[in-house]
């Protein structure tokens, strides 16, 4: 039997991740980690939950023991534009959080799910295609906060035998929960503006393109892998897994096509620029489809279709 938490389980990952599983496995056997923000209540009703603070080892395993967890999906991180904003905050909770977990897993026999990212990569990463295994070297505390993961996250489970998997996720894009200060926040930004009829004033330039994903195919992405039989993993962490590749001029002509009257600006932001500038456009993920079978459901005009009837009925 799974007894399986969630850590940043109010996210925008987590939020969508938390019904799922409680569908698959039961309503008890899932436990919803939140800290700071409070628990949605559409998603998150009717969950255990249970408040943690990923830098507090001692806390982390109480629940840990006490919950009797023996899976773990670690969404808890400061995303890009956040993590560049305060660096030294995001080392503690990217670096030092990812640490209290897979000690806590070494110790309690737990399997680990840790997502990695397009930022993991960097400038000198070849930009098209990019290669499951390559040139990775992030100049932004996100990026390296998520190879350095990636690579810890190889180590405990060579040294100490902890089941960990892991992908890495490109943008995503999601109606349910905003996201949490990404780059790629653009994607879903873009959405409620042309609902609202609203001119959209795009922070990244026109023409940046970056890989992206529907979050019914991330979501999917985690329960296979983590369903995978373990032997035919060879990468099991950081998997590369893509479903499309865009930039805000796509996207927007993607949404003008359905709704004509919209209309974009393009102001970039320094930062997310300049993060952005720093990522891949596209990734090859034959590995992931190879290794576990890994294949995306929604291309662009699928997701902006689904998008647009979800936030018009879903309200703005
Ligand atoms: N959303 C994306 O586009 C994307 C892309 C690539 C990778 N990822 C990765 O997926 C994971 C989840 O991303 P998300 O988009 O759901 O992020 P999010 O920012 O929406 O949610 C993260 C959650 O972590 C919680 N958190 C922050 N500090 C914490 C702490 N000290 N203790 C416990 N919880 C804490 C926050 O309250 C939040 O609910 C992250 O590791 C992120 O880097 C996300």
């Amino acid at each position: 039997m799974q007894k399986i938490l969630i850590i940043g389980s109010a996210g925008q990952i987590g939020s969508e991740l938390v019904p799922v599983l409680r569908e698959k496995y039961g309503d008890e056997n899932i436990i919803a980690g939140w800290h700071n923000k409070k628990c949605d209540g559409n998603t998150l009703s009717n969950s255990i939950a249970c408040n943690i603070d990923i830098t507090d080892a001692n806390a982390l395993e109480s629940a840990i023991k006490k919950h009797e967890i023996n899976v773990i999906y670690h969404l808890a991180s400061m995303l890009s534009a956040a993590a560049e904003k305060n660096p030294q905050a995001a080392y503690s909770v990217n670096m030092g959080g990812l640490f209290n977990v897979l000690e806590a897993a070494r110790k309690n026999n737990c399997s680990v799910f840790f997502p990695s990212s397009i930022g993991a990569f960097g400038p000198s990463t070849p930009k098209d295609k990019t290669p499951q295994v390559t040139i990775q070297r992030p100049n932004t505390m996100y990026g390296i906060t998520k190879l350095a993961g990636e690579l810890l996250c190889d180590y405990y489970f060579q040294k100490y035998n902890v089941d960990t998997r892991g992908v890495r996720f490109p943008g995503l894009i999601s109606y349910k929960t905003a996201p949490g200060g990404g780059t790629t926040d653009y994607a879903v930004e873009i959405f409620y503006a042309a609902a609202k009829n609203e001119t959209y004033e795009c922070f990244l330039k026109e023409d940046t393109t970056l890989d992206m994903m529907y979050m019914p195919d991330a979501i999917s992405a985690m329960v296979k892998l983590m369903q995978a039989d373990g032997s035919t993993l060879k990468n099991r962490n950081a998997y590369n897994i893509t479903a499309m590749s865009f930039s805000p001029s796509q996207i927007f002509n993607e949404i003008k096509k359905r709704l004509p009257d919209f209309s974009i600006t393009y102001k970039p932001d320094l930062i997310r620029q300049s993060i952005a500038d720093s990522w891949p456009h596209s990734l090859n993920d034959e590995n992931a489809r190879n290794e576990w079978g890994w294949k995306p459901t929604y291309d662009l005009p699928a997701m902006v279709d689904d998008m647009i009837k979800n936030i018009l009925s879903y309200g703005t």
